[in-house]
């Protein structure tokens, strides 16, 4: 395992966009032993009911969301954007679901745990939150641009934001 410091939110620089747009992000999530990771890289940072919170859009075909509805916890892991081993990593991530294999273990990573919140050992940068809320969006509602680019086969979006209980580096 690696160490890792905690850094205060109040004097990190960090830009969201290009670690989630560009770098992308691991979501991890737990119920008791079972562990999964999905590449995500729609989410946001800010703040929300007086919280710093982490906002992140998962459909509900995803193994994810299971483990997300049931823990009570998640993680957004970055990992080193020089290192293009991390970005296959993210593409598997990607692109397999954990209903079909255990992805941890394929992927050769580690999970750490830091007060129950998972998170992938290998990554540099790490953003631990509190579940505060999930929240179904209502697709029918948007407008129809949006609903039939993005929602035409129903897989829906839940939103899930977390309290920010911490941030580790290495
Ligand atoms: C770059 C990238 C970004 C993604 N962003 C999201 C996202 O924000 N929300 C989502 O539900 N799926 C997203 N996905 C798709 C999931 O990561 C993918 O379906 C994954 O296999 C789900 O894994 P799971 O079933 O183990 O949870 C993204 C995939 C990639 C490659």
């Amino acid at each position: 395992m690696h160490s890792f410091q905690d850094l205060d939110i109040n004097t990190t620089d960090f830009n969201p966009f290009r670690l989630i747009g560009s770098d992308w992000a691991a979501l991890t999530s737990c119920d008791g032993d079972r562990v999964n990771s999905m590449t995500v890289s729609w989410g946001g940072v800010g703040v929300l009911w007086g919280k710093n919170v982490v906002t992140v859009y998962v459909r509900k075909s995803r193994y994810t969301k299971e483990l997300l509805d049931k823990g009570d916890s998640f993680s957004l892991t970055f990992f080193n954007s020089d290192e293009s081993k991390y970005k296959n990593v993210l593409k598997y991530l990607g692109a397999v679901s954990g209903h079909d294999e255990d992805k941890i273990k394929t992927a050769g990573l580690t999970i750490g745990k830091k007060d129950g919140i998972p998170y992938i050992d290998e990554g540099n940068f790490i953003i631990l939150c509190r579940k505060m809320a999930e929240i179904e969006l209502p697709s029918e509602k948007l407008p129809e641009g949006i609903r039939e680019k993005w929602y035409a086969d129903g897989n829906d979006h839940t939103i899930y934001i977390g309290e920010i209980e911490g941030l580790y580096a290495r």
